[in-house]
């Protein structure tokens, strides 16, 4: 394991007051968010809104990294130019998402559990010499009728470990992606439970495992009340309780935490980031920033809408929400900037 060049490209990702960005919906995820919007679920479409995304000017101010998918790692452009070559050339690291996606946990009713490790140091090895500089692998957690059980939540740190593990033995960055599920009517402070007993499983798992935590990235999701939860709590509760949990279970010597969305409103998202920054600037080991898919992908998806006419104001949009994150990455973020940016 070559640690320096982990740290150096986890360093990059990190960098400034930029976000990653996640591309890597599988196809049946961006097949089921065409279907929302009636755009044809094809491969050419799938590969023309890839397109507009790695194509979007300025995207590089706000973007250092972005997590591809493993169709979209080997498209190119209308013109033949591959995605990943634009995106190296615009010094955004590519990255590649590499578990195969979350099933029924068998013995475990209503649970899931994450495919994905068998092959999977070769599997690396071909993507780290097609570009890729840094994967993920996401593992999912449900709050509901007695879940999550400890069995499930062990498992699932337990593979996101050896995931993590195979991936610095090939010199690529683990991005360790524990997500909570916001689906239910849960409180803030169930979340806040089920996500500490999480991460301090994880990183035991990580440590048993020989992960070095200065060459990893977490993405969490931020510790939020159930989106059917009569008791939707304020930017500064959601934020007290995720940077105080985190200030509890994440190791100081972990380089980035970047949070994932989750079904938040672009706007909440934005907000609850600006929020940690705030309240937190001096007092959080490691740097703090977004790697979100749809709070900043939905406008401009709707935008597109799969019509080439509406391509470069689709763009714009895109463009604008992760400059948006990138300002509430600085703790600059108000509410009036939506409007302004409309
Ligand atoms: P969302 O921001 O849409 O939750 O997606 C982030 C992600 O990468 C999920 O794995």
């Amino acid at each position: 394991m070559e640690l320096q060049s982990l740290k150096d490209i986890a360093k990059q990702m990190m960098a400034g007051n930029k976000g990653l960005l996640a591309m890597d919906e599988s196809t049946s995820t961006c097949n089921k968010r065409f279907e929302a919007l009636n755009i044809p679920q094809t491969e050419e479409y799938r590969r023309k809104y890839r397109e507009l995304i790695v194509t979007t000017p300025k995207l590089e101010e706000a973007i250092s990294g972005a997590i591809l998918f493993d169709e979209t790692i080997r498209q190119s452009t209308a013109n033949g130019k591959l995605f990943i070559d634009i995106l190296k050339e615009k010094g955004i690291i590519p990255g590649i998402k590499v578990d195969e996606g979350a099933i029924n946990m068998d013995g475990f009713p209503g649970e899931k559990i994450t495919e994905g490790l068998d092959n999977l140091h070769n599997r690396l090895t071909e993507y780290y010499k097609l570009g890729a500089r840094f994967a993920k692998w996401r593992a999912v957690i449900t709050i509901g009728n007695n879940a999550p059980t400890s069995g499930s939540i062990k498992a699932n740190a337990f593979l996101l470990a050896r995931y993590a593990i195979i991936c610095q033995e090939v010199g690529i960055v683990p991005i360790v992606e524990p997500e909570v599920l916001m689906d239910g009517n849960h409180s803030l402070k169930a979340c806040a439970d089920v996500t500490n007993e999480v991460l301090h499983t994880l990183f035991n798992q990580l440590y048993q495992q020989r992960v070095n935590f200065e060459g990893m990235i977490l993405k969490p999701n931020m510790i939020v009340p159930g989106l059917e939860s009569p008791q939707q709590d304020n930017a500064d509760a959601v934020a007290d309780a995720t940077i105080n949990c985190f200030l509890r279970c994440v190791p100081a010597s972990v380089p980035g935490i970047a949070f994932l969305s989750g079904g938040q409103s672009p706007e909440l998202a934005s907000e609850r980031l600006n929020a940690m920054h705030v309240r937190f600037k001096d007092k959080m080991p490691w740097a703090l920033t977004f790697s979100y898919s749809r709070a900043v992908q939905q406008p401009c998806l709707e935008k597109w809408n799969g019509k080439d006419e509406n391509v470069a104001e689709a763009q714009r949009l895109l463009y604008e929400r992760a400059h948006i994150n990138t300002i509430a990455r600085d703790g600059k973020y108000t509410p009036e900037l939506e409007h302004q940016m409309a």
